[in-house]
């Protein structure tokens, strides 16, 4: 039944997409781990030589979880029930028995991990990727600084908030928002650029400071917002991930890493002098790190109490001062395909 104007209806709860589901820290060598995405779960085991493979972890065997017990072995995860092991494609390589493994497989998923980040695609029917996520350098960037929370809300409607500049200055005190080009929509990537005074400065008790974001998100899982504060010529990047672990159960991961100054353009004279020392340079990057990502988490939970009660309108009562938000619904509607089927 279609919805009429300002009236609540559902989103199908898990779009296709790349999601993270965990930072690359949370996965040392020769361990296994349990996560929870579209409502499944999930195995994540790290190999000896360090490859990541996410499978389903129940054993065909004889049921077992290998998330309760099952161990890393070489290039496999072993299940704790009776040893049978398995290869990161998934494929049953040995039993507990020195005998010929059972042709059989465990289902897997695609993992891509950059930057730090352990990201896996989800299609709800089972296909393979429709769509790569780019290898991003990260070198001439410090270490992330992360946070995780777990909330209610659908990835879609999170991933709304950057392109929703009507809320910018209602919900997070931004001043003299303006876009500095038109939104770019290039398949699953979407680019907005626009520029604004934050009210959260580097210092204490200061003023805030004016500062440039260019948001480039893919899928409705991954965006990432490159920073750039023109009068200090700081840079930073963050990431915002966010996961459907189930219809409305959301994990949201959060990082920042800033820019070394090294690395930096057009550095204020007084940081270009601080740069020299490699004590000093350490010092500003830590101040920063830490402001910056306090900054951002700041951001990111004032949207909390919004989206623990928001509905989601398919028809929004819009205005003049709104975002993008209808091209940005759909673009959007690539990510459902069963949807775009049904026509
Ligand atoms: S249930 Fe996994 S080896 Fe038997
Ligand atoms: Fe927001």
């Amino acid at each position: 039944m279609a919805s009429s104007e300002g009236e609540a209806t559902r989103l199908p709860p898990f779009p296709l997409g790349w999601y993270a589901v965990g930072f690359s820290s949370e996965f040392a060598r020769g361990t296994v781990q349990t996560r929870t995405l579209g409502g499944r779960e999930l195995l994540i085991a790290r190999t000896e030589s360090g490859k990541l493979s996410a499978m389903d972890p129940i054993c065909p065997h004889l049921g077992a979880h290998m998330g309760h017990g099952g161990t890393v072995v070489g290039e496999s995860v072993r299940c704790p029930f009776h040893g049978f092991r398995f290869g990161t494609d998934g494929a049953c390589v040995a039993t507990g028995y020195d005998t010929k493994p059972p042709k059989v497989s465990v289902a897997t998923k695609v993992v891509h991990e950059s930057c730090g980040v352990v990201l896996v695609f989800l299609d709800p029917r089972g296909g393979p990727p429709t769509f790569t996520l780019p290898a991003l350098d990260d070198s001439s960037y410090s270490p992330l600084r992360t946070k995780y929370y777990r909330l209610r809300g659908h990835p879609q409607d999170t991933t709304e908030n950057s392109v929703d500049f009507g809320h910018l200055s209602i919900v997070h005190g931004y001043s003299h928002v303006q876009m500095r080009s038109d939104l770019e929509l290039d398949g699953p990537a979407l680019r907005a650029r626009y520029s604004m005074h934050h009210p959260f400065g580097l210092a204490r008790g200061s003023r805030g400071l004016n500062a440039e974001f260019e948001v480039t998100v893919r899928g409705l899982g991954h965006s990432m917002v490159d920073i750039k504060i023109p009068t200090l010529g700081l840079e930073a990047r963050t990431f915002v991930f966010a996961t459907p672990r189930a219809e409305m159960d959301l994990e949201l991961r959060i990082a920042l890493a800033v820019k070394r100054l090294a690395a930096s353009q057009g550095l204020h004279p007084l940081l270009a002098w601080v740069s020299r020392a490699k004590v000093l340079t350490q010092l500003v990057e830590t101040i920063y790190l830490r402001q910056a990502f306090a900054a951002l988490a700041n951001d990111v939970e004032q949207d909390f109490v919004i989206w623990k009660h928001k509905q989601y309108v398919s028809r929004p009562a819009l205005a003049q001062g709104d975002g993008p938000i209808a091209r940005y619904r759909r673009w959007a509607e690539q990510f459902y395909p069963a949807l775009a089927a049904e026509g």
